[in-house]
């Protein structure tokens, strides 16, 4: 296996996106880039080798599957978007469609670097991943919330007039409309969130925590209904799950894996904090949730397995 080699399969508005983000990273010396659209993989790959003069020296090419054979990270990015008048469950059907055509690719090919999730829904298409891909679990997960994590520590900072870096928040559960902030975990370098905001002049916590929650949820569909589809956010949040792979970090993020008994979740795939490193995923980290977000979790579970059992047999 090559330690300095990505691959992207999907290369629309994210995978080109999420490209352009790692090669500025100088993480990898490779990257290829495959689509069903080879036109449009070549096209990515000459545009974002261009601006390498301006990076660290690396290949970047169009390629095909026997080309993941020796990527430590091989990405799926490839799904269609929600057309007009589609529901949500149609287009699920389609994106597990097209995941079921990509996973025997990966199967066969005995790869033995890490399978990263972001098409959507992406906490449905892991759990496929993982039951089509013949890979450990621990090297399939998905980006799950760690953008909703990154939108929610941003909104933090813009609220309080502080270093997001300095805001310890996560988004958990699914990664949509039943994602969870925890609210009861928030930090902001080490003070609790009521605290640090009173002490910058906000006194209504509940409302504002509601107002800041509803706006991490939406902030897809207000991005998607002004400029058609989200990209720069994912990029970098893609960026970031390599770098804690690849630097073997032990980063704890809010990836999407496979639960099986933590917080009383079987057979579903979901976010919750898990240390990522050079093998993917180590273990997870248990939260301390109070009930109401546990209660909320709970539905969180029950919405997934319910989408499971409509748009995928085994
Ligand atoms: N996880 C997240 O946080 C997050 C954030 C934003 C978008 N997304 C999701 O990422 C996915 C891609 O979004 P986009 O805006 O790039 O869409 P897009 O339509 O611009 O790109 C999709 C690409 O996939 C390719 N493709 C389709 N079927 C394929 C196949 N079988 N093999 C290889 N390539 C194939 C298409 O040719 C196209 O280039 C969507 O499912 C979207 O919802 C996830």
């Amino acid at each position: 296996m090559n330690v300095r080699k990505v691959a992207m399969i999907g290369c629309g508005f994210v995978g080109s996106a999420s490209c352009f983000a790692l090669m500025q990273s100088g993480l990898f010396s490779e990257m290829v880039l495959i689509d069903a659209n080879r036109e449009k993989a070549e096209g990515e790959a000459l545009d974002i080798s261009h601006g390498l003069p301006f990076a660290s020296p690396m290949q970047i090419y169009a390629g095909d599957y026997d080309d993941i054979i020796d990527a430590a990270i091989i990405i799926i990015s490839a799904g269609a978007g929600q057309k007009p008048g589609e529901t949500r469950l149609d287009l699920v059907k389609k994106n597990v469609g097209i995941f079921q055509s990509i996973l025997p690719e990966i199967a066969k090919r005995n790869v033995q670097g890490i399978l990263l999730v972001v098409a959507n829904p992406v906490d449905i298409l892991t759990y496929v991943a993982q039951k089509m891909s013949g890979l450990p679990e621990n090297r399939v997960f998905g980006s799950g919330t760690v953008l909703d994590t990154a939108r929610l520590q941003y909104m933090l900072g813009q609220h309080l007039a502080v270093d997001p870096r300095n805001v310890d928040a996560m988004i958990i559960g699914e990664h949509g409309d039943s994602e969870i902030a925890a609210w009861s975990c928030v930090r902001v370098s080490g003070v609790p969130l009521n605290d640090f905001c009173e002490m910058r002049g906000h006194f209504q916590h509940e409302q504002a925590m509601h107002e800041i929650a509803e706006n991490v949820k939406n902030s897809a569909y207000e991005i998607i209904e002004k400029k058609k589809a989200t990209y720069y956010g994912i990029a970098m949040s893609v960026k970031r799950i390599c770098e804690a792979i690849i630097r073997d970090e032990k980063s704890v993020l809010p990836v999407s894996s496979a639960m099986h008994g933590e917080y009383g979740l079987n057979d579903v795939t979901l976010s919750m904090p898990a240390i990522v490193g050079k093998d993917g995923i180590e273990t997870l980290v248990p939260m301390e949730l109070d009930e109401k977000e546990q209660t909320e979790l709970q539905h969180s579970s029950v919405v997934l397995k319910d989408v499971i059992k409509q748009a995928y047999q085994a």
